[in-house]
């Protein structure tokens, strides 16, 4: 095979290999649908940092990364999203996992039964470290309501009652790819994808 002299070194030409740290597939296979797009081959890592509590999920991932970091050299992305319903006063926030598990979806319908206001907002978080410190932070929301009731089968966690703004269907009635078009961990995931791209071609 003709291969041109110091081929290997151009970064144009090889993956940037990424970690994704998390125990999510969900998270990692709607990332890293994103990521092909730029040449970055995600890879998952099981590793969990130190969880604050806290309603912000950008604090939440920065505690994450900055605790993971300290033993992970290599380049490194820790996510976090949070669910926040107006109407709840921003119930349940970065501490969706926490009621997933517990009241789940069908909890957060019950809690919403009888108001007006339906509208909540997904905010997905990522932080970038390497060299174990952080180096950029990137925030996605998707904006839209919550269903009346739970529809659809695709996507996962709050995806069956969430509607985003332009849309009459639930994130769990579009395939991944129609998701991953328009939802908070795709506008995060791509400006990171486009920062990263920046970052080589200097
Ligand atoms: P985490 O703390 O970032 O892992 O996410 C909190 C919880 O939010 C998860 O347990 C999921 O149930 C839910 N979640 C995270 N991302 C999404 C999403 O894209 N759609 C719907 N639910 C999500």
């Amino acid at each position: 095979m003709n291969r041109l002299k110091g081929e290997g070194d151009m970064p144009g030409l090889t993956s940037f290999i990424l970690h994704l740290a998390s125990s999510s597939m969900n998270k990692y296979d709607e990332i890293r649908s994103i990521m092909e797009g730029h040449n970055i081959d995600l890879r998952i890592a099981n590793i969990k940092g130190e969880e604050i509590q806290t309603f912000s999920v950008l604090k939440v991932a920065e505690r994450a990364a900055e605790t993971i970091a300290q033993n992970f050299q290599s380049p490194l992305i820790v996510e976090d999203t949070g669910l926040y319903v107006h109407s709840l006063y921003g119930f349940p926030a970065s501490y969706a996992s926490f009621v997933y598990g517990t009241l789940g979806p069908g909890g957060i319908l019950k809690l919403l039964e009888g108001r007006e206001d339906m509208t909540a907002e997904f905010h997905s978080a990522i932080v970038y470290a390497e060299g174990g410190k952080i180096l950029k932070r990137f925030v996605g929301i998707s904006e839209g309501k919550i269903s009346k009731e739970i529809r659809g089968s695709q996507g996962f966690g709050f995806d069956p009652i969430f509607i985003p703004e332009g849309s009459e269907r639930t994130f769990a009635e579009m395939t991944r790819t129609e998701k991953n078009l328009i939802s908070h961990r795709s506008k995060s995931s791509k400006i990171l994808a486009e920062w990263i791209s920046g970052r080589r071609a200097l």
